[in-house]
């Protein structure tokens, strides 16, 4: 059976409650009475053991009372991803079951500590100015706050970011798509995190939606907007080697040197890849470090064997590397740009007449 859902209805002092889709009922003098008997109601109908209960007042007189068993907590569940877009999957209900589950508040903590040592950043104290990608509820992105840096944290889902602020969080918090680009400056982030998120852009929630082109301006807009030498580091969950391949092309055709670092890769349940992508070119600070328990360690929380489909560390160079600009002192000058301007009319291009003020230098903007 697995979840048992109980209407329940105060008549003076006294409680009464209905199944709504069976014959179980019960009445006691309190709301604290009639759930244990509701409890011990849903036991005998169902032995599979209690795991999850919910009391919710409707009115003052009435209430909804559900219990969860073993049973439909060991199902497979479908992947969030495949059950709703982001915005709508995490609703206000969703948003603050996620956000008030100690074993979901423990994975992300450890996950985002990991992401953060994986970012590599310089032991001198200085706080740094970081973006959390699918920031959510604010569990990642506290993890940052607790190491002392200052974030920036993008979601789609409005009732993600108002638990985050509900929360306290620390960061700026944005309401956005990062299939969207990201639409900051260049060169002004010092590092990015995203636990848990990116794997989103690779379905297509909206008609309009491509992937491939989401993919293209969240890594464009990414490269851009982080400072020369810094990284980005994406926990993900891809769901097949397609989506994982998808991702990692994009990265590197926006410009990222990098690769996988997947921890605890003979473990089924610990395991866990994060794409580590530097900005700029590689180099010996760049490589990329060692997975954890990659020598056959098992992980602490890990009950299991484990299985064999392991990857260990996947490196993956820049495969595009970018074209030399041939700049000189002044810019790329008049000529280039009226070169380029009549390459793009022969392509076909629309491009504005050439004028006086074709090329000239303008003044720095803020
Ligand atoms: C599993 S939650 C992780 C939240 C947080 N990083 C944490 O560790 O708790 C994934 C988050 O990604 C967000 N997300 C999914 N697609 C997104 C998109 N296109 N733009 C921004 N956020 C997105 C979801 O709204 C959700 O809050």
């Amino acid at each position: 059976m697995g979840v048992f859902t109980f209407v329940c209805r105060s008549s003076g002092a006294d409680w009464s409650a209905k199944q709504l889709t069976g014959d179980l009922e019960a009445s006691a003098s309190s709301t604290y009475e009639l759930q244990r008997k509701l409890v011990q109601a849903a036991l005998a109908a169902d032995s599979s053991g209690g795991v999850t209960s919910s009391f919710s007042m409707v009115s003052p007189c009435s209430a909804v009372f559900q219990k969860e068993t073993e049973a439909r907590k060991n199902r497979v569940m479908p992947r969030p991803e495949i059950q709703a877009p982001p915005e709508i999957f995490y609703n206000e209900a969703e948003a603050r079951k996620y956000t008030t589950s100690s074993r979901i508040i423990e994975i992300q903590a450890k996950i985002s500590e990991r992401a953060l040592e994986l970012l590599a950043l310089p032991n001198d104290g200085v706080p740094r100015l970081l973006l959390d990608i699918g920031c959510g509820s604010g569990l990642s992105g506290e993890t940052l706050s607790e190491n002392g840096h200052h974030w920036i944290g993008y979601d789609i889902s409005q009732s993600m970011l108002d638990v985050a602020r509900e929360r306290e969080a620390e960061g700026d918090l944005l309401l956005a798509d990062m299939g969207q680009g990201l639409g900051l400056r260049p060169g002004v982030i010092d590092g990015a995190i995203s636990i848990s998120a990116v794997q989103w852009l690779c379905y297509a929630d909206k008609s309009f939606h491509e992937p491939r082109m989401r993919l293209k301006a969240f890594f464009g807009s990414l490269y851009r907007c982080l400072a020369r030498g810094a990284r980005a580091v994406l926990q993900l969950y891809a769901e097949n080697m397609y989506q994982s391949e998808m991702i990692m092309t994009y990265a590197m055709r926006a410009g990222f040197a990098g690769g996988v670092v997947v921890d605890w890769p003979h473990s089924s349940k610990a395991r866990k890849a994060y794409l580590v992508l530097t900005c700029g070119p590689p180099s010996m600070q760049t490589s990329l470090p060692k997975g954890k328990g990659e020598d056959g360690e098992m992980c602490s929380d890990d009950d299991e064997s484990g299985d064999d489909e392991s990857q260990t560390v996947g490196i993956y160079d820049r495969n595009r590397p970018r074209k030399k600009l041939k700049v000189n002192k002044k810019g790329k000058g008049k000529e280039w740009v009226l070169k380029k301007k009549e390459q793009m009319r022969r392509r076909g291009h629309d491009v504005p007449p050439d004028t006086k003020y074709t090329a000239r230098k303008r003044k720095a903007r803020f």
